[in-house]
């Protein structure tokens, strides 16, 4: 008796057998003669720019306009994709099916895919989702520490490791594409996304960057490139997201001479060498210049000087503020200054209609729709989606967040923390004889340690938001029989202990909904050290934040202090270095200022901690 899946999947092939002009075609079924040969585009053994120009060449202009919309997964049906034949399809953060398994993660993506393959020309949908440190959108998902952390780690194996774990676990849920990795280079962390990029050091982010774009895409001179367990990335968001003033999130740049916006180009240029086929464009603006509308970057800079063949996608709904309240000359901009595919989550059909209406206006030109297309449709025969349009079974049957890679991520959260006061070598503490009270409520949370898109787009401080390890968790694994873990979650019952681990820290955000004017502890936080400081009990503190905080005014009573970061499921990787199976050895990535005022102004020369600042403890066993 043929499985369920098995039986899914003959189905699904007959569906695209069908579609593909093997039989009677669903919808209009070309009467010609050629109908019966094998189009060219559909023969996989030709190169993809014959088979991009062939299947160019029988397109109609709306069908072409088609490839160059990716509304959201709630606002378009399968019979909408196969009726104006929308070319991809998005879920924003937390935008999940109904149930958030990859078993109908899967079926989801496969419905539409048939909607598409229904179309005249049977030309398939490409997928995107946020799969940004991790595929965290998916419940039981391994979620990496944000690349915040993993710009302290800075190992660029790890950084392949992670890519290759993400893919497989994006394609263990029917989808081929992601918005990540971020190559922005955040200068003032008071920016919401500053956890989002790797380092403030451009250099950093060049060397991190193109090693997981080679992890989620695999080589670009091997067969596997984009296929099989690999996904196609998407380095964003182009150019100069991290460099507003005053961190504003989507703000304007006016700070850096196209001189200095060069150093943060040129991790773009070393990501699309090592293979990136999707760039997405900044929301920013530079000297108040929408960069969805500027010409001269996207077209002349990055499609030009760097040499871009893969295709160009706006950030969501970012076009329409080029020219806010004019959604024409919104997009006819956008598409003039070389924008390929348009994430317009609801107002898709609008696109359709307005941009076909701009070119027989001649105030678009056939030529850059034909550019556009071939863009999109030359990353589609790159990830294989002719030929391997729906879910590969077996690899959803694997599922998500399996040993090996919560193996990885916590290496990953190993390596990330970093060690940044460590009065009478208190660490490493010793795991057999240990009495230890573990407090504050952060301590035990996979929402606080995991932070922003994480289930949802913000994140949210749930417990047991997903599945995973949380701080305490973590210690109480590692530490060994003879020690004697305690947890206060509201630091009562502190005194009497050899140590206090104190975890404090930032709630869950994303994007603007974090930027900030102070970057002070919450009062909360302050009251709780306060009360362990009064018990007497020596205090290891343990921040989980997205960002450098100022903790100048309290440091001073800690007698030792690890920046966390935002470490993800697998928080027993923090235990590892606490109890120095591990040495510590992250560095920041970072500068760490005292005050507001080194913020505001840039000071990088007095700060309370120096980018690559980072202890290692004295009697670590070494274990890296
Ligand atoms: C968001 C973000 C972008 C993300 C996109 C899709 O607004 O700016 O990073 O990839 O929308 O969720």
């Amino acid at each position: 008796m043929a499985s369920k899946t098995n039986l899914r999947k003959k189905l699904l092939a007959s569906v695209m057998l069908v579609s593909l002009g093997f039989g009677t075609t669903l919808g209009n079924t070309p009467s010609d003669a050629s109908a019966q040969k094998t189009p060219s585009y559909q023969n996989p053994g030709l190169d993809v720019e014959v088979r991009v120009a062939d299947l160019l060449s029988r397109m109609t202009l709306e069908e072409k306009i088609g490839q160059m919309v990716q509304p959201e997964r709630f606002s378009v049906t399968p019979e909408d994709i196969q009726h104006y034949g929308i070319g991809s399809v998005l879920s924003g953060g937390g935008s999940v099916p109904d149930e958030n398994t990859p078993e109908s993660w899967a079926d989801m993506v496969d419905d539409f895919q048939q909607g598409a393959l229904r179309t005249r020309l049977g030309i398939p949908i490409i997928y995107g989702v946020d799969a940004v440190h991790g595929h965290n959108n998916v419940q039981g998902a391994t979620i990496f520490p944000h690349n915040i952390g993993l710009g302290a780690a800075n190992d660029r194996d790890l950084m392949k490791r992670i890519g290759e774990a993400t893919a497989e676990e994006v394609r263990a849920t029917g989808i081929s594409y992601t918005f990540a990795p971020t190559l922005a280079a955040p200068q003032n962390i008071r920016w919401g996304r500053t956890y989002e990029g790797y380092s403030e050091k451009p250099q950093i982010v060049s060397k991190l960057g193109p090693a997981i774009v080679e992890g989620l895409q695999g080589d670009p001179k091997k067969r596997d490139f984009l296929k099989g367990n690999h996904i196609t990335s998407t380095i964003k968001h182009f150019v100069g997201d991290g460099l507003t003033e005053g961190g504003k999130d989507q703000g304007n740049v006016t700070e850096y001479t196209e001189e200095e916006l060069k150093k943060h180009i040129k991790p773009y240029k070393d990501a699309i060498k090592a293979g990136a086929r999707s760039v997405m464009i900044t929301y920013s603006s530079i000297n108040g210049l929408k960069t969805h509308g500027d010409y001269h970057m996207i077209t002349e800079v990055l499609k030009g000087e760097l040499g871009f063949t893969g295709f160009v996608i706006s950030d969501y709904n970012g076009p329409q503020q080029i020219v806010p309240g004019d959604f024409r000359e919104s997009i006819k901009r956008s598409i003039n200054a070389g924008v390929d595919l348009f994430m317009i989550p609801n107002d898709w059909k609008r696109f359709l209609s307005t941009t076909k209406e701009l070119v027989e206006n001649g105030e678009v030109s056939t030529n850059r729709i034909d550019d556009a297309v071939t863009r999109i449709l030359r990353v589609k025969f790159e990830n294989g989606l002719f030929e391997e349009p729906f879910a590969d079974r077996d690899l959803v049957a694997e599922g998500v967040g399996n040993a090996d890679h919560r193996d990885i991520a916590r290496e990953a959260v190993r390596k990330s923390q970093v060690l940044l006061k460590n009065n009478n070598n208190i660490l490493p503490l010793d795991k057999n004889s240990s009495d230890l009270v573990v407090v504050g409520k952060k301590a035990d949370n996979i929402g606080y340690q995991s932070g922003g898109w994480t289930i949802s787009w913000q994140g949210s401080p749930q417990k047991d938001l997903t599945e995973g390890t949380t701080i305490l968790e973590g210690i109480q694994e590692v530490a060994g029989t003879g020690s004697e873990i305690t947890y206060s979650e509201d630091g009562s019952n502190i005194s009497g202990h050899d140590a206090a681990i104190v975890v404090v820290g930032e709630e869950p955000y994303a994007e603007g909904q974090g930027d900030r004017e102070d970057l002070h502890l919450s009062q909360e936080d302050i009251d709780l050290l306060n009360e362990v400081k009064a018990s007497g009990t020596p205090m290891i503190v343990l921040l989980l934040s997205g960002r450098p905080m100022l903790v100048t005014d309290e440091i001073a009573d800690w007698d030792a202090f690890v920046a966390s970061w935002l470490p993800g499921t697998e928080g027993a990787g923090i235990a590892d270095v606490l109890f120095g199976d591990y040495e510590f050895q992250g560095k920041l990535s970072y500068t760490w200022p005292k005050n507001m005022e080194q913020v505001n102004n840039h000071v990088k020369n007095d700060p309370l901690f120096r980018l690559g600042y980072g202890l290692k403890t004295k009697v670590g066993n070494g274990n890296q």
